[in-house]
């Protein structure tokens, strides 16, 4: 897009490795600068930021907004109700007219093609925020979280139980560029995306399993990873998938079986007493706090990417 200099930031393998890496990087310096309560680093100061969310958000929303305020710009946010964006105005006109007045667009979407459409049509650098399709900025965080507790990213076994959504097509995609053992154990039926599994595994860069048995998929796993078994948009199935994901609880018992040095992530919201005990959100290994933290430290190390600085 000659129009657009900079890039956008739509799926995990829109970065290459050394990309990834210096991004994870950066944001360890920049969430240390952070902590440190130093507020003489404002790269964004001046800037604008457009936030459109077609579903509700807690962590992205509040993440992205005080993120770059910290950073010493400004973010807009434009909820379900403000734009309406493909009913009151076409994808593509919010797409030039957030352009014409904000340097970066960042969106939550349902269908994955209006985040391409943004992209397509914006001339500012346009970030995922969440589709139907994949959650790029939440395993970017999931990385910087689990080099912080494991000590590494490369190399970890991440064991995903549940159902094979959006957040198990980005850590597909993360698989298909940097070294890991990735599993997901789901019903069968509720398998990721097939085209997004077999671009995982023709990368050869990782080893991937799409399992059903969660007792054996669990063992030996630096990480056991859980998300809502009904996604924004499904919830009219939540019954019907309650039945279906029976077996697939985390519970202390399958943590045993994971072994002891498995920590316990999950992307949240959770449903407590569904796809995870309250036990083992609260026991010790469960990361799930520093994990939605580091949302924010991800982000702004993904922005600074984006605006090339
Ligand atoms: N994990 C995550 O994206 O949370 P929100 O839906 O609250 O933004
Ligand atoms: N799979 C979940 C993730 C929420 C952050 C959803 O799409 O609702």
């Amino acid at each position: 897009n000659a129009k657009k200099p900079l890039k956008d930031f739509l799926h995990i393998s829109d970065f290459n490795k050394a990309t990834i890496t210096k991004i994870l990087e950066q944001a360890i310096d920049v969430k240390a600068l952070l902590k440190s309560g130093d507020g003489t680093f404002l790269p964004f100061k001046g800037k604008s930021m457009a936030m459109i969310f077609t579903k509700p958000s807690m962590r992205t929303r509040v993440s992205f907004e005080t993120g770059f305020f910290l950073l010493g710009g400004h973010a807009v946010y434009l909820g379900p109700d403000d734009i309406q964006m493909g009913k009151r105005e076409e994808t593509r006109d919010v797409a030039r007219v957030l352009s014409g007045y904000n340097d970066i667009i960042m969106a939550r979407v349902f269908a994955h093609q209006d985040i391409l459409d943004l992209a397509k049509y914006g001339t500012v650098p346009v970030i995922n925020g969440l589709t139907d399709y994949n959650h790029p900025c939440q395993i970017m965080a999931d990385a910087l979280t689990i080099i912080e507790h494991v000590g590494r990213f490369e190399g970890t076994k991440v064991v995903y139980i549940g159902d094979g959504n959006n957040i198990v097509h980005s850590w597909l995609l993360m698989a298909s560029i940097i070294p890991i053992h990735f599993v997901c154990a789901c019903p069968r039926g509720f398998e990721p995306d097939n085209a997004t599994v077999q671009k995982a595994r023709d990368a050869g860069i990782s080893k991937i399993e799409i399992v059903n048995d969660p007792k054996e998929a669990v063992k030996g796993a630096d990480v056991v990873y859980s998300d809502v078994w009904a996604s924004m948009g499904q919830k009219e199935e939540a019954s019907y998938r309650m039945e279906r994901f029976q077996g697939f609880q985390i519970d202390e018992a399958l943590m045993d079986l994971a072994g002891p040095k498995a920590f316990f992530m999950h992307c949240l919201p959770a449903e407590r007493g569904v796809e995870v005990t309250d036990n083992v959100i609260e026991a010790p290994n469960s990361i799930v706090f520093p994990q939605a933290e580091n949302r924010m430290h991800a982000q702004n190390a993904i922005m600074l990417h984006l605006f090339g600085m």
